[in-house]
């Protein structure tokens, strides 16, 4: 049995990651071992059997025994501690869900049910390192995995609508006390039905501006407002977000030599978990609509084609319905007014589960094969 070691368990992405290895009983088929920065020699959680106590996540010598090591524990410790493992020679795997790796040459990013044959092919190549995605990046390759997969899309962009999760889970936290806030303000007008709304809105305008909500994580009021701009502004225009959108669709398909182009603004707006995105898609001829739909649904297991109609698209195409599911359902889909090569799309998923969690443990589970 391998050892698997588990490093940042106990964060939001960790802790989604071992909710998922106990559902899929995982845990079964490894010898965990729980590594800790903090904590070493406490007790190893429950997963249903013996763990040896928590080792020093920053012990190359305790990371050296393993055969792989799965980490949630985020960038700066990749960069501090990977590569004096491999200084120190170790050959093992590295599953990460951190971004610091991911564009290394030699680093492969996991999406398996998009890219298992760039999986395999690393494998087979002695490939030992392999990062997830950024999750804007997987869950649009979950949706459109059809469309990459006929190789029809000559460009796309990809205009996101993305969760509090991704800033992280303070970040989710301060969204629902700014939500509290702005409520609090307005709550006896609010339960007065002959209050005016223009004096509501007078209020809440007031509370945003004026530092009425918090905003030590954020610097900005998201609820009742958003924020065009996430992660790093790279200096071009472009926020390093944005730039991911390409760079990493196409080291993920193995095409970074003929890239497809994709490029759009991505914006944080007020949902805890999910991610959605409106594309519009330059396809390369005009494929009918029905073989649209027909390719996206058959391309996993996890997209679902939502019918472009009003009704189910509220009820099935958002995030208060996909939120902490695997589901990844794609819709309002049509050709667009510029001609039948353009098709929109919307899609929903959740960044926490496909956007970060789910394919570090197929990861794992492909290693175990
Ligand atoms: N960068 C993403 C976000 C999350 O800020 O929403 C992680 O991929």
């Amino acid at each position: 049995m391998k050892r698997v070691g588990l490093v940042g368990w106990r964060g939001m992405v960790g802790s989604v990651l071992m909710q998922r290895m106990r559902e899929e009983n995982d845990f079964a088929l490894i010898e965990p071992v729980f590594f800790s920065t903090s904590n070493a020699g406490g007790a190893a959680p429950n997963v249903g059997k013996d763990a040896p106590p928590l080792q020093d996540a920053n012990s190359i010598d305790a990371l050296k025994a393993m055969d792989v090591i799965v980490t949630c524990q985020g960038g700066d410790y990749t960069n501090e501690v990977f590569p004096k493992l491999r200084a120190a020679g170790w050959t093992g795997y590295w599953i990460d869900a951190a971004s610091a790796l991911r564009m290394q040459d030699d680093a492969i990013i996991v999406l398996d049910p998009v890219n298992m044959d760039v999986i395999r092919n690393g494998l087979s190549r002695g490939v030992k390192d392999y990062v997830g995605g950024n999750c804007t990046v997987s869950l649009m390759l979950m949706a459109l995995g059809g469309l990459f997969q006929n190789d029809l899309i000559e460009w796309a962009t990809s205009m996101t609508y993305q969760a509090a999760s991704g800033a992280g889970a303070q970040n989710m936290r301060e969204l629902l006390n700014q939500m509290g806030a702005l409520h609090g303000v307005v709550k006896s007008e609010l339960a007065d039905p002959a209050s005016a709304i223009l004096d509501i809105d007078r209020k809440v305008a007031g509370a945003l501006r004026d530092g009425g909500v918090p905003t030590e994580h954020f610097g900005v009021p998201l609820a009742g407002s958003l924020i065009p701009w996430i992660d790093k502004d790279l200096g071009n225009g472009q926020s390093k977000e944005e730039w991911k959108g390409q760079a990493e669709t196409n080291k993920i398909l193995g095409r970074s030599g003929s890239p497809i182009v994709i490029d759009g603004l991505c914006v944080r707006m007020g949902a805890m978990r999910c991610h959605s995105q409106a594309l519009t898609i330059k396809l390369k001829k005009d494929v009918p609509l029905d073989e649209v739909n027909d390719m996206l649904a058959k391309a996993n297991g996890s997209v679902k084609v939502i019918p472009n109609e009003r009704e189910v698209s509220m009820r099935e195409l958002t995030p208060a319905a996909v939120t902490g599911t695997l589901s990844v359902p794609v819709g309002r889909l049509r050709k667009m007014g510029m001609g039948g090569d353009y098709l929109s799309a919307f899609t929903v998923g959740d960044q926490l589960l496909w956007g970060a969690a789910e394919p570090l443990r197929r990861m794992l589970r492909i290693l175990l094969e």
